[in-house]
C-alpha cells in the first residue's frame, strides 16, 4: 500500500505513521509528504525518515488571482504522478475541492480532534474544553473520517471517545486528544476504506488557515 500524507504544521501525526512503519505495525509506504506551508516541521520529520517532501503553497495562485481549483486541479496533477492508493491528511488545513477529491476516487481520509457533529473547523479542542467548562459536554474525541465531495455527508472510519476531567488544563485536554490520536492514525491508515462506516455525518474541516 502506498500512501501520501498531506500536513499543515507540526507533523506529529505523520511522525505517528513513519513510526508505526519502521517498527513494523503498519504495512505501508510513504512515497511523499505534501505541505502547503514551507515552515511545516512535519517536512524535517519527512526528511528525516528520508521520504519526499513536495510544499505546494496556496499563495502564490491568490496573489496571481487564480481559484482555489486551478490550485487543487494542479496539486492533483503532481500527486497523481506518484499513483497513491490512499491519501491521509493528517493536519492539513486546507479543504480539498470535488474536483481533487474524484480524481483519487474518493480515497482521501481526514484526522479530526472531535467526536462526529460536534466542533468542526478551527480550534476544535479549545472550543471542546470551553464547552466543559460551560458544563455543555462531559467528553469529546478524535475520529478518522473518509473525505467525500459533500463535506458534511462523509462517514467515520473510526472514532475514539477522550475523557476531560475537572483537573484538566486546556494543554493537558490537548495531550491527552494528541495521544489518541497518535495510537489510532496509523491503525487507519492501514485498512481504512475496509472499515464498516459507522454512520455519523462528518465536521467540516477547517477552510480558514489558508496560506
Ligand atoms: C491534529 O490535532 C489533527 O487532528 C488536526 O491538526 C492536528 C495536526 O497535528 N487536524 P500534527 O501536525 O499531526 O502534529
Amino acid at each position: 500500500r502506498h500512501i501520501i500524507v498531506f500536513i499543515s504544521g507540526n507533523g506529529s501525526n505523520l511522525q505517528a505513521i513513519i513510526d508505526a512503519i519502521q517498527s513494523g505495525t503498519l504495512e505501508c509506504k510513504i512515497d511523499l509528504v505534501v505541505s502547503n506551508k514551507q515552515s511545516a516541521y512535519g517536512l524535517t520529520r519527512a526528511e528525516k525518515a528520508g521520504i519526499p517532501t513536495l510544499v505546494f503553497p496556496l499563495k502564490p495562485y491568490k496573489d496571481a488571482g487564480k481559484t482555489r481549483i486551478e490550485y487543487d486541479v494542479d496539486l492533483a496533477n503532481k500527486v497523481r504522478e506518484y499513483n497513491p492508493d490512499l491519501i491521509v491528511l493528517a493536519g492539513w488545513m486546507l479543504v480539498l475541492s470535488k474536483e481533487f477529491i474524484e480524481h483519487f476516487n474518493d480515497n482521501i481520509i481526514n484526522l479530526h480532534p472531535a467526536l462526529p457533529d460536534q466542533f468542526d473547523g478551527v480550534n476544535a479542542i479549545e472550543r471542546a474544553y470551553e464547552a466543559f467548562k460551560k458544563g455543555e459536554i462531559t467528553k469529546t474525541g478524535v475520529m478518522v473520517h473518509k473525505v467525500i465531495p459533500e463535506v458534511d455527508k462523509g462517514v467515520p472510519l473510526m472514532v475514539e471517545e477522550v475523557p476531560i476531567f475537572e483537573s484538566d488544563t486546556l494543554e493537558s485536554l490537548e495531550e491527552r486528544i494528541h495521544s489518541a490520536e497518535h495510537r489510532t492514525t496509523p491503525q487507519n491508515t492501514n485498512h481504512p476504506l475496509e472499515m464498516d462506516p459507522l454512520g455519523f455525518s462528518i465536521d467540516e474541516r477547517d477552510s480558514k488557515n489558508e496560506e
